[in-house]
C-alpha cells in the first residue's frame, strides 16, 4: 500500500469515529471545562446550610469573589445541608458544585422576588403582561459555566407560585428555576431539579449547551413546569435525563408568536437522546415530549406558538408558525 492510500484510509476512519461519537454522547459539544484552579465554599463566605438562614448575600459574595478571580476560574462548592436563598446570578468561568446531600432551596417570599425585563423574543411575560420574575438561578452573557455536583438538589419550592397561578393572584410571570441567557459553553449535569415555579431549565439565546444526567421532578398537576426548554439556542445536546413534571418534558422554542418571528433567532442543532420519564399528557401539547426512550434526533425548530396567542391588540395578526424537523 502506498503512503497516500494509508492517509486516506486513516482520515475516513477518523470521520466515521467522529460521527459515531457525536451520535452517542454530548461530549465535544462544549470544550472540556478547565480544572478550576480555585475553590470557594459557600460556608466560607458566611453561608449557613441550616434550612433557615437566608443565604442570598452569601451567594452574591461568593459570585463576586469568583468574578474577581482569574486563571481557569473557580468552583463554588455547596456542602451538604439545606441552603435557603433568594434568586442569585452566576458569573463566567465558574463551576457551581452541589455535594451529595446539598440542597439549594428557594425562599417563598414572592413579594421580595426581583422583576426583570421580558425577553425581546417574547415581548412580554409569558403568562402576564409586563416584566417577569427573575429566575431562581440566573446567568446573562456568560461563558464557560458548569452547574453540576454529586446529585445535589436545586429546589424551587414552587407550590407557593402554583397556588398563585391557580387562584389567579399572580402579578407577573412566574420565575424559572435555572435560566441562562446569551451564554456559551454551558454544562448542566448530575443534579436534581425539583418543584420549579415555572420552567426548569431554560437556555435562551445560548450556544454550546450540554444537559446530561439530570433528574427533573415536579407533580403532574403543577402548572406549566416544563423540563428543559432550549429557546433560540444552537448546538444544544440533552442526554440521559429523567424528567417527570406537570408539562412538556422537553420543548424546543424560538420565542413567542409575532415577537419570536420579529426577533428571528431559531433553535438549531438540538440533539436529544436517552430521555426517560413521564408527562401528564396523552399527546404532545407543544414542542416535543417523550414518554419513553427514543433514538437520538437532531432538530431545527423555527417558530413556537399558535395564532394570536398574544392578547396584545397592537400586534395582532394571523401568522402561521413554521416548523422544520430535520
Ligand atoms: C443579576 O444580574 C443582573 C444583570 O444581569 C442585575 O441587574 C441584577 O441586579 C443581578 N441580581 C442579583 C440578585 O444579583
Ligand atoms: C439522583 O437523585 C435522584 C432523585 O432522588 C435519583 O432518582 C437518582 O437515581 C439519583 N442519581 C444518582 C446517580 O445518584
Ligand atoms: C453522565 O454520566 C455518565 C455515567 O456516569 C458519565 O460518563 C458522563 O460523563 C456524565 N456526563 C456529564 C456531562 O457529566
Amino acid at each position: 500500500m502506498s503512503p497516500p492510500c494509508v492517509v486516506v484510509t486513516t482520515a475516513m476512519l477518523l470521520l466515521l469515529l467522529t460521527a459515531a461519537a457525536a451520535r452517542d454522547t454530548c461530549s465535544g459539544v462544549t470544550p472540556a471545562p478547565p480544572q478550576r484552579g480555585a475553590r470557594v465554599s459557600l460556608a466560607s463566605v458566611g453561608g449557613r446550610g441550616d434550612g433557615r438562614t437566608l443565604n442570598t448575600a452569601a451567594f452574591a459574595r461568593a459570585v463576586a469573589q469568583i468574578e474577581r478571580g482569574g486563571g481557569g476560574g473557580t468552583q463554588l462548592y455547596v456542602p451538604p445541608g439545606v441552603w435557603l436563598t433568594g434568586p442569585f446570578n452566576l458569573t463566567s468561568h465558574m463551576t457551581l458544585f452541589l455535594a451529595r446531600g446539598a440542597v439549594i432551596r428557594a425562599h417563598q417570599d414572592t413579594a421580595s422576588w426581583p422583576l426583570v425585563d421580558p425577553l425581546p423574543s417574547y415581548g412580554r411575560g409569558r403568562e402576564l403582561p409586563g416584566g417577569r420574575y427573575m429566575s431562581f438561578i440566573n446567568g446573562n452573557g456568560l461563558q464557560d459555566v458548569v452547574i453540576t455536583g454529586d446529585n445535589g438538589t436545586i429546589d424551587g419550592q414552587g407550590s407557593v407560585w402554583w397556588d398563585m397561578w391557580r387562584k389567579r393572584t399572580l402579578p407577573f410571570t412566574r420565575p424559572n428555576l435555572l435560566e441562562l441567557m446569551s451564554s456559551t459553553d454551558v454544562t448542566i449535569s448530575n443534579l436534581v431539579f425539583q418543584d420549579s415555579p415555572l420552567w426548569n431549565i431554560h437556555p435562551v439565546y445560548c450556544s454550546n449547551v450540554v444537559v446530561a444526567n439530570v433528574t427533573i421532578l415536579a407533580p403532574h398537576d403543577s402548572p406549566l413546569t416544563d423540563g428543559i426548554d432550549p429557546d433560540s439556542s444552537s448546538n444544544v445536546c440533552i442526554e440521559d435525563c429523567y424528567i417527570s413534571t406537570g408539562d412538556d418534558m422537553i420543548s424546543i422554542k424560538s420565542g413567542w408568536d409575532q415577537y419570536g418571528i420579529a426577533f428571528g433567532r431559531p433553535s438549531s442543532g438540538i440533539t436529544v437522546q436517552r430521555i426517560t420519564g413521564s408527562s401528564p399528557f396523552g399527546r404532545p401539547s407543544s414542542g416535543i415530549w417523550w414518554r419513553r426512550k427514543r433514538p437520538s434526533q437532531a432538530l431545527e425548530f423555527v417558530q413556537h406558538g399558535g395564532w394570536d396567542q398574544h392578547q396584545d391588540q397592537l400586534r395582532k395578526g394571523r401568522i402561521h408558525p413554521k416548523h422544520h424537523y430535520l
